[in-house]
């Protein structure tokens, strides 16, 4: 049944049109499609299944990378590569290189077959559902509202993305009725909507019919979207200088990164985007399920390159993790270890992170034969240790 999804997606991400061409000194966009083919011809297939269907010896990856930025699973993949060399080893296969490109790839891929059904917790949802003000105008279930349409048609719906669309485009309406009703307007995480959308998944009435899911979403037609709906206009693009809203190049400090944030954030600015949109006359788009899709994997591809990390903190990590220990206190090189500082200070994150694999089991080697632990890393460790790494062994 998954297995069947999963190829359903494959084939319908392969119909798509191919990657347009990277403009001059931009990075090409990362392509699921190639991603799921570098899953099969770099023998991770061999080893690992993704929902369900693949290899058994290693964990399933479809769940590993729900939430997680790239240089999240990076880190996830850094950690577990000493064991993941010995298996490769015993099944007498080659530990695949990596280029970041190749990297990018395989865990956009990844990236999108773990949110396509984020799961969410029913009850939480029930609760939010009644505390946050949506049961006083909603029914689910034939209990409830009255004031807005009944939920129950979102039974039927998959991904919390659908959910958060409808919301999208409903979004001006709702604002008055609540102001009306002095309803205070909910704000909400990508969390939220995905146990709001459990909890009508549950509660609501409806036949047997299919369930519907959205297709992961591709950065390269959300590239698209985002200047045929204008977002460009405000938020700068291929032309538009932007400025009248934020960037949204680079996920600020402390913000939560995962695909259904985005569209939490969409929410949360909601009132804020309309009013300037009434100031320069641009209409409210209205967005298909799957255009969001893409438009939210188009903003977490740009989001993946710019994870903010920060030196000082990497300098700390550097240290404290061990690193230190081969690679001398600023990377400098120390007793077999080489300098760092020299190849990697213009190398991008993604580029630091395939080297990471790349070397990997080289340095696992050395840390047995010295005794040393090896270096576990969150995907915040991986982002301060690159920017520490890109500073050229400085606090900057
Ligand atoms: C020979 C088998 C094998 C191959 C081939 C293999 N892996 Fe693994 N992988 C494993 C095992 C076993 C683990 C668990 C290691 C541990 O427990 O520390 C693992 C762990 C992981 C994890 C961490 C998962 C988690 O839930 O924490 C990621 C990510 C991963 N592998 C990605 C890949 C990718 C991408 C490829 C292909 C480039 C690949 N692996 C190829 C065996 C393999
Ligand atoms: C003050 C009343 C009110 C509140 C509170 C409210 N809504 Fe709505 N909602 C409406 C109205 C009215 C519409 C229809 C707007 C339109 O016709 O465009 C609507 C439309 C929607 C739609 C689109 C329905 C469809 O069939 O496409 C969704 C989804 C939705 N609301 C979800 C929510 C959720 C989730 C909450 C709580 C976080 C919420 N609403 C809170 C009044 C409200
Ligand atoms: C008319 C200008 C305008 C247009 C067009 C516009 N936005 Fe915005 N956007 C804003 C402003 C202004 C904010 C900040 C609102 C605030 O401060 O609450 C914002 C905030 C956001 C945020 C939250 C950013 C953050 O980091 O907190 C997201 C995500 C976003 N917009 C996405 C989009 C998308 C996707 C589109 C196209 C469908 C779009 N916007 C179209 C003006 C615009
Ligand atoms: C046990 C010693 C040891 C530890 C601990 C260690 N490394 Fe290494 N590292 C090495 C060795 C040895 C090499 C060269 C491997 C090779 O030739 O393939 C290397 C290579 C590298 C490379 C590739 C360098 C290049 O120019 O291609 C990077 C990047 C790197 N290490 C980063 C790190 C980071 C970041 C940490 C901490 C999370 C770390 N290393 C921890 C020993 C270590």
């Amino acid at each position: 049944m998954k297995f069947l999804r999963l190829l359903l997606v494959l084939v319908a991400l392969a119909a798509l049109p191919p990657a347009p061409e990277a403009h001059a000194g931009e990075r090409p966009l990362p392509d699921p499609v190639e991603g799921s083919r570098l899953f099969v011809r770099k023998g991770c297939v061999v080893c690992h299944a993704v929902d369900g269907e693949g290899g058994k010896i290693g964990p399933d990856l479809g769940r590993v990378s729900t939430g997680r930025s790239l240089l999240g699973i990076a880190a996830v993949m850094w950690n577990h590569s000493p064991i993941m060399t010995e298996r490769i080893k015993e099944v007498k296969a080659t530990r695949p290189k990596l280029t970041p490109e190749e990297m990018a790839n395989l865990f956009t891929f990844l990236t999108y077959t773990g949110y396509l059904d984020v799961p969410g917790d029913p009850k939480r949802g029930a609760d939010m559902f009644r505390d946050r003000g949506c049961a006083r105008c909603h029914g689910v279930g034939g209990s409830g509202g009255g004031i807005g349409p009944s939920l129950d048609r979102f039974k039927r719906y998959v991904s919390p993305i659908s959910l958060a669309t409808a919301m999208w485009n409903h979004g001006p309406q709702m604002q008055t009725m609540m102001q009306q009703l002095g309803v205070v307007r909910p704000q909400l995480s990508g969390g939220d909507i995905a146990d709001l959308l459990a909890y009508i998944r549950a509660a609501g009435r409806g036949g047997p019919e299919g369930a519907i899911y959205l297709l992961p979403g591709n950065p390269q037609r959300g590239a698209q979207v985002f200047e045929e709906k204008r977002c460009a206009t405000c938020h700068g693009g291929r032309d538009a200088p932007g400025g009248i809203g934020p960037s949204l190049r680079r996920t600020r400090e402390g913000q939560k990164r995962g695909l259904t944030e985005v569209v939490a954030l969409m929410w949360n600015h909601g009132p804020a985007i309309w009013k300037k949109m009434a100031e320069l006359g641009i209409p409210v788009p209205s967005l298909t399920g799957q255009e969001m899709a893409d438009l939210v994997a188009h903003l977490y591809s740009l989001h993946y390159f710019d994870e903010p990390g920060r030196s000082d903190r990497g300098r700390d990590a550097f240290a404290s993790k061990g690193c230190a220990a081969c690679h001398g206190p600023a990377g400098r090189g120390g007793a077999g270890a080489p300098d760092l500082t020299k190849t990697l200070g213009k190398a991008s994150p993604i580029e630091i992170a395939a080297t990471m694999w790349n070397h990997g089991s080289a340095m696992a080697q050395e840390a047995r034969t010295r005794g040393l632990p090896w270096p576990n890393l969150e995907g915040r460790d991986l982002a301060d240790l690159v920017e520490f790494l890109r500073a050229g062994g400085r606090k900057k």
